[in-house]
């Protein structure tokens, strides 16, 4: 009988990987940005740069703002992929950066602040 109790494994993993890549939902994706606020917004630059139509955008080149060589030199573009692996854990991602924020480490809450950045263009 072990074939049926591995497609039930299956099933879940499978289920539960589905799950991680669906589409986050924007208006979560607000509620879960308020640590962020701190020092980002879309109109200007704070603590942290201005985020306005950071999807896509080329990372540490908004204009007027003071990156940190880490940063600038990072090469990274903010596609989705990089920029949920930069919320995830931004020390990891990019060392040596100055952005101090301990990470997402919920998967649905990154899909979600994802798709509420990709609303802010
Ligand atoms: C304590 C302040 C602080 C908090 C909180 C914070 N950030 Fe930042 N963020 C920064 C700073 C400072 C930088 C610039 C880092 C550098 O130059 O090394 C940055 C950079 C970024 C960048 C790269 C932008 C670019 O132009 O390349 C993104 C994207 C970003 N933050 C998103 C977020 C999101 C989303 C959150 C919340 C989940 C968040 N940050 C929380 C301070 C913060």
């Amino acid at each position: 009988m072990r074939s049926p109790a591995l497609g039930t494994i299956l099933a879940v993993l499978i289920g539960t990987s589905a799950y991680a890549q669906e589409a986050g939902d924007p208006a979560a994706g607000e509620k879960a940005f308020a640590p962020c606020k701190a020092c980002h917004n879309f109109q200007k630059n704070g603590v942290g740069p201005d985020l306005k139509g950071v999807v896509g955008r080329k990372a540490g080149t908004y204009e007027g703002y003071s990156y940190s060589a880490a940063l600038k030199n990072s090469g990274l573009t903010w596609d989705e992929a990089n920029l949920k692996e930069w919320l995830k854990n931004p020390k990891a991602k990019v060392p040596g950066n100055k952005m101090i924020f301990q990470g997402i480490t919920d998967d649905k809450k990154l899909n979600d602040v994802v798709a509420y950045l990709k609303t802010q263009s």
